[in-house]
């Protein structure tokens, strides 16, 4: 029988994971199956049934990833800095190891895209759990300065606290951020409701790379803002494909190659 792995989330029948696990197993000759699970609310005792059967590793999306990190029995650091957790893995004493891979699948993609990102200004919008995911590896870029900006301006001030001690990361409301940034990293969920922050003391130019965490068949609000104003935009269809790749990595020592799988799930959105 193949070695079994999920992603547990709900809802999850829009999953791209079953299709990205699937192309980066048939490249690298493994003999895996992977599914989608949704538990509904019932999160651990699904994880619990799934080892039971077998299962070695799993994916946690929306809403689970907060569950997952206490579910742990054993975080990596990463994982333990952004307080979520996006891969499980079952170790050699049965103990699930829970780890992130959305930092790091974000930073692949921007240095893919060239982002300046060593000596860059980098502007954050969001304060909640996407954008804490991510900022330790920002951060560890060397940036000139992070800020991050939130409609709801203590709780971008906690989180530039809680990261302080890895880099130059400041917070405070949309209106705190000002001048010209390399990088706006859309990190709130706004580009789903259709709303946009306003940031009226930012500028953007063709040197910014605008970046949506989200990412759609179509631009996003958020894109189509920031290309009106000039600047080079993407969406987070790289970042989905890459942090699944640093995932399939971890459990199966096997380095996929992302591209063309990025290319393809790229076609099938359209
Ligand atoms: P996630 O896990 O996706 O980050 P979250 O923790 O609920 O979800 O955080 C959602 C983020 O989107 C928050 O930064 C939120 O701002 P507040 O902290 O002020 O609530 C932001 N957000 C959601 N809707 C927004 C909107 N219409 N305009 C601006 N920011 C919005």
């Amino acid at each position: 029988m193949s070695d079994l792995y999920c992603v547990f989330g709900h809802p999850i029948s829009h999953s791209r994971s079953p299709a990205l696990h699937a192309a980066f197993a048939a490249q690298t000759d493994q003999a895996l199956h992977y599914e989608a699970r949704d538990p509904d609310e019932a999160f651990e005792s699904a994880w619990h049934a799934f080892v039971e059967e077998g299962g070695l590793g799993a994916n946690v999306t929306v809403p689970f990833k907060e569950r997952a990190y206490r579910l742990a029995d054993r975080l990596t650091e990463r994982a333990s800095r952004a307080g979520a957790v996006n891969t499980l893995m079952v170790n050699a004493q049965g103990q699930a190891l829970g780890d992130t891979t959305d930092g790091v699948g974000l930073l692949r993609d921007l240095v893919r895209l060239q982002a300046r990102l060593e000596g860059g200004r980098i502007l954050v919008l969001g304060a909640g759990g996407a954008v804490r995911g991510v900022l330790e590896p920002l951060l560890e870029t060397a940036p000139a300065t992070v800020m991050v900006a939130n409609r709801t301006a203590s709780k971008a001030s906690a989180l530039a606290e809680a990261f302080k001690d890895l880099g130059p990361v400041e917070g405070g409301h949309f209106d705190d951020a000002t001048g010209h940034f390399d990088v706006i990293i859309n990190g709130t969920s706004a580009s789903l409701g259709n709303e946009l922050p306003a940031l009226p003391n930012v500028t953007l130019d063709e040197t910014t790379l605008a970046y949506d965490m989200m990412y759609a068949a179509r631009p996003t609000v958020f894109m189509t803002w920031a290309e009106a104003l000039g600047a080079r935009t993407s969406d987070g269809l790289g970042m989905l494909v890459e942090q699944a790749a640093a995932s399939f990595e971890l459990w199966r020592g096997a380095v996929p190659e992302t591209e063309p799988v990025r290319r393809a799930v790229r076609q099938a959105l359209t």
